[in-house]
């Protein structure tokens, strides 16, 4: 693909984010022993071999592609604010994908949160890099936060989804490549796009 954004199309969509994937997959992921590529398809596996849904391995393949897009750049350990990244993945992902994974790209951020308010074992999980952006990122829920994200018809797939976040920063996994998953991306595209 040219450096120009082609129109974005059922059509074209799983090929257009292949694009990202191949051109700027090999960057660093930040204060972890994995490249952007390697964290998103190390997850995107570990949900395969667990028999996750497809709506679950599609969410964790995606859940980081705001980074390449979103107006704020990507996350550095040096920043001070955070970025908004899961925002502006999910908004590029909604006209093609269904509610369920579009739901566990926006709060697989809030998801942290979520789970560093409600699970005492789940902090310990964390990396030193995300540990840092929880800060950022405001920190456990409050009671109130909990209650009102506890309410999301789609938590089972969001707390999933972050789980498998965690799991895929592993320094030595070999994983199937973004072609493989390619098909299960556009069969749920072409469901969704076809019902809407
Ligand atoms: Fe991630």
């Amino acid at each position: 693909m040219s450096n120009v954004k082609p129109t974005l199309k059922p059509s074209n969509i799983v090929e257009f984010i292949g694009d990202i994937f191949a051109r700027r997959g090999g960057e660093e992921y930040l204060g972890e022993p994995v490249t952007m590529a390697e964290h998103m398809l190390q997850g995107a596996s570990i949900a395969e071999q667990n028999n996750k849904s497809d709506a679950v391995i599609a969410a964790v393949l995606l859940h980081d592609i705001g980074h390449f897009i979103g107006e704020f750049g990507t996350f550095t350990m040096g920043d001070t604010q955070d970025r908004y990244h899961e925002i502006s993945g999910a908004q590029m992902l909604a006209p093609f994908f269904p509610p369920e994974v579009t739901a566990s790209v926006y709060h697989h951020v809030a998801a942290k949160r979520y789970l560093c308010a409600t699970k005492a074992a789940y902090f310990k999980r964390l990396s030193p890099a995300s540990v840092h952006s929880l800060n950022l990122q405001g920190g456990p829920m409050n009671e109130l936060e909990v209650a009102e994200f506890a309410q999301n018809p789609y938590l089972e797939e969001i707390l999933q989804v972050r789980y498998l976040d965690e799991a895929g920063k592993k320094a030595d996994m070999q994983t199937p490549t973004f072609a493989h998953f390619a098909p299960l991306l556009q069969r749920l595209v072409d469901r969704h796009c076809l019902h809407k």
